[in-house]
């Protein structure tokens, strides 16, 4: 069970640039932030809109002289401060990620960046070097990997519970984009566009996010890919509102992936299923709670979250907050993050290299195997759905 005992002395003082009011990830970024008392929201350059950004910070509960025009600005005003930030959250459209995290970690800061973290494998490597060189902290946001059920799946895996892994099936195809609803809404014309979105849309918006938490529970390493992508919606072209990807595995498995923004009726549809030698799991994003572990030859099982029949000496950092049968959702999934977050940043600060090890997150080389997903996928595609290497 969740420890809401564990408090720091003072909290990680943390800023935020993105997020602006309306836009649809910021607040899921201060929310998970604020849930533990671990990191207080000081800070902010949370819109391209001065004004706004002055006014929703403040009514927000920030000092007016804490809400910046520009990241530039408040990295630097912050630095001169004595209780200045430490940390930065990063929720801006993919292209200005690699920029601001930059200008962060360079500002002294440790560093939370949204997915995908760059647009080339080569800026996301420069940003693990430079976050290693500044001993910085540095986090991609996949945010469903805080799931408690998620990491009951990885320990069943590593258990053998369903013996080798022969097939990793992953989707996330929702509908939200079956018509051109770019011509009216601003957070999906920046990803329709490919200076701003990159050289993808749905597999770096959306597939990231099944392939990290697959590749996460079964702990395999694709070798090779085969992507072909569609834009249904012909002005999205090049980019992409459809695609499906198979996977080779280093393991000899193989996979798919379903990424799609068209898949009509469909609110997510975000689904991994683990096919191994005797067992199946399969996990789906809008039932959290509970994870189907299916034996060959007996009835499937749903397995539910904050059970004691679960494995209970999995990473307990965060775990289930209330017991089964409440349900726990997104937000607990974040918050998970944001702990784990706050306390491997504070054993930064305190030298603690053991603390640091004893505690997983979604870093920086999480980051880097979601670029090279988009962009293996984008060359294997464009290439006319051939084999290429991931890379
Ligand atoms: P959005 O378009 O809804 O909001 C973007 C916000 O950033 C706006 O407030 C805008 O004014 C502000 N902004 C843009 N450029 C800025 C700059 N240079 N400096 C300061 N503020 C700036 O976008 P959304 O959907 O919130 O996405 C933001 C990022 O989060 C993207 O990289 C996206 O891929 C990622 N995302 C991740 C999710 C997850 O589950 N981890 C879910 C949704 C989005």
């Amino acid at each position: 069970m969740f420890n809401e005992e564990t408090r720091l002395s003072v909290p990680i003082r943390w800023g935020l640039v993105g997020g602006g009011r309306g836009s649809e990830i910021g607040h899921s970024h201060r929310a998970a932030a604020a849930r533990d008392h671990l990191f207080t929201f000081v800070a902010g350059a949370l819109d391209l809109d001065a004004d706004r950004c002055a006014d929703f910070g403040h009514k927000m509960g920030l000092d007016q002289d804490r809400c910046y025009p520009h990241y530039k600005a408040m990295f630097l005003s912050e630095s001169q401060r004595d209780d200045g930030i430490q940390a930065v959250s990063i929720a801006t459209p993919n292209s200005t990620h690699f920029d601001i995290a930059k200008a962060a970690i360079e500002a002294g800061l440790h560093v939370i960046c949204e997915k995908p973290v760059t647009l080339n494998v080569q800026d996301a490597i420069t940003l693990k070097a430079l976050a290693e060189k500044h001993n910085r902290f540095f986090a991609v946001m996949y945010g469903y990997a805080g799931y408690p059920m998620i990491h009951q799946a990885k320990e069943m895996v590593k258990r053998g519970d369903i013996g080798k892994v022969r097939i990793v099936n992953m989707q996330f195809a929702h509908g939200f984009h079956s018509e051109e609803i770019e011509k009216f809404s601003e957070g999906a014309q920046w990803r329709m566009s490919p200076t701003v979105s990159g050289p993808s849309f749905i597999i770096g918006d959306c597939g990231t996010h099944p392939f990290y938490l697959a590749t996460l529970i079964t702990d395999l390493k694709v070798t090779s890919l085969l992507c072909a992508r569609q834009s249904f919606v012909e002005s999205r072209s090049p980019l992409e509102d459809n695609a499906n990807i198979l996977f080779k595995f280093d393991n000899g498995a193989v996979g798919t992936l379903w990424a799609s923004a068209i898949n009509a009726g469909s609110m997510h549809q975000q689904k991994i299923r683990i096919i191994g030698e005797k067992a199946s799991l399969e996990w789906w994003d809008e039932y959290p709670n509970q994870l189907r572990y299916e034996v060959q030859g007996e009835p499937a099982q749903v397995l539910e979250r904050g059970m004691g029949y679960l494995y209970s000496d999995i990473d307990a950092v965060g775990c289930s907050r209330v017991g089964g049968g409440h349900p726990e959702g997104f937000f607990e999934s974040w918050s998970n993050l944001y702990h784990r977050y706050a306390l491997v940043i504070d054993a930064i600060e305190r030298q603690d290299e053991e603390a640091q090890k004893s505690l997983w997150y979604p870093d920086i080389d999480a980051g880097i195997d979601g670029v090279k997903l988009i962009n293996s996928c984008v060359k294997s595609a464009d290439a006319g759905a051939v084999w290429v290497d991931y890379e």
